[in-house]
């Protein structure tokens, strides 16, 4: 259930109801591909730098430890000790990043593990069944994530493919649902917006899939390569077609500006590697933008990454200390750093919440942008 709290333009405030409980958005979701945040965070760290949902990954997840497995062991939320809301991603995306020899066909996608290299199909049915036995909150469609300088032709032909796959895993999940022996008989399904950078093409999917009565919408086949710019625009275009009676979500998007300009277009949920990947990396966000704890002008500060953080790297940690342990390669320093960023993330979507609660979103992301442009202090 999809409760709309407030409106401001086309951004939205709302509260989404799940099995495994309420998610405010705007929300960030942290990821972890296999069903682990890089960077040794744990699941009872989330609960502190305050994680509303976690995302995981269906083909990683397929091949190894495999879902079988995660099905005997009851489900993705008992084998990570995580009992709050979980959202697969479908397995399409990663495919088409991840393997170099595939093939599409009209059943579904024939491919090499990343792993070992052997020969693996995966259509929607196999991504439906793949999800349910992860028992995830909300699975994700199995789409086609059409490289964003494909031509208009590859395009229209992969998108009506997509659409074709969405009818499939919808009769294929409500199949599953019923099952006796199925972990979540209330497994949601989101649709993915596919077009590459073709506005019509997009609309006019979207408009197909927002007759299927699926429980939210994501728009996919983002931040593939094309200007943040064309993504805005392509948001502008997109969102008044999906409908505002749903969530809708901006997949692996992106950095904090992204998340802000994605809040006034409408967006509900985001996800995005950059603060775990980047905090692996030293490099840090503040309100006074991000800095590199690896750079020697931190040697000896004594300061706290950010002046006021309660994470907890914050709360305990020097930047000097934090560089040091990065410096050394021990695991303690990637953790700090990505405790932060995660903290951070999350803080910014409470603000955001709040900037929304109060009526004066435009005000705060304005505010919010020109502080992190300002640069560090
Ligand atoms: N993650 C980021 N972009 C995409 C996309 O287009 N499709 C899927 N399934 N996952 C994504
Ligand atoms: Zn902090």
């Amino acid at each position: 259930m999809y409760k709309i709290l407030k409106q401001e333009g086309m951004a939205k405030r709302a509260h989404f109801e799940t099995v495994h409980g309420t998610v405010e958005t705007p929300v960030f979701m942290n990821v972890g591909t296999v069903a682990a945040i890089k960077g040794a965070v744990a699941t009872t760290d989330l609960h502190e730098i305050g994680t509303q949902i976690e995302l995981s990954n269906t083909y990683h997840l397929h091949v190894r430890p495999g879902d079988q497995v995660v099905k005997k062991l009851g489900g993705l939320h008992k084998f990570m000790n995580w009992d709050r809301p979980i959202l697969t991603d479908s397995g399409g995306f990663q495919v088409f990043s991840l393997s170099k020899l595939r093939k599409i066909k009209e059943e579904g996608v024939y491919f090499n593990s990343h792993i070992d290299g052997h020969k693996i199909f995966m259509g929607p049915e196999e991504s439906m069944q793949i999800q349910s036995n992860l028992a995830s909150t909300i699975a994700m469609a199995f789409d086609e994530c059409p490289s964003s300088v494909a031509d208009r032709k590859y395009v229209q032909d992969s998108v009506d493919r997509t659409t074709r796959w969405l009818a499939r895993c919808k009769d294929e999940m409500a199949r599953l649902n019923e099952k006796e022996d199925t972990l979540n008989p209330q497994q949601m399904l989101f649709g993915i917006n596919q077009g590459a950078v073709y506005d019509d093409i997009r609309i006019a999917h979207a408009k197909e899939i927002a007759k299927m009565d699926l429980d939210g919408y994501a728009v996919g086949g983002l931040a593939v390569g094309e200007s943040h710019e064309e993504m805005y625009r392509i948001l502008d275009s997109v969102v008044p077609y999906l409908p505002a009676d749903k969530p809708t979500y901006l997949m692996g998007v992106g950095t904090p500006a992204n998340i802000l300009e994605g809040v006034s277009r409408g967006v509900d949920f985001f996800d995005c590697v950059y603060p775990s990947r980047n905090g692996r990396h030293g490099h840090v966000y503040t309100n006074f933008g991000k800095l590199n704890l690896f750079n020697a002008k931190y040697e000896l500060d004594s300061r706290p990454i950010e002046e006021g953080c309660q994470c907890p790297a914050c709360r305990s940690y020097s930047r000097a200390y934090i560089r040091h342990l990065l410096k050394a390669k021990e695991m303690l320093g990637m953790r700090l750093c990505v405790l932060h960023n995660l903290y951070f993330y999350n803080t910014m979507m409470t603000e955001i919440r709040q900037a929304l609660d109060e009526g004066h979103y435009e005000d705060y992301k304005q505010q919010k942008l020109e502080r992190m442009a300002a640069g560090p202090k």
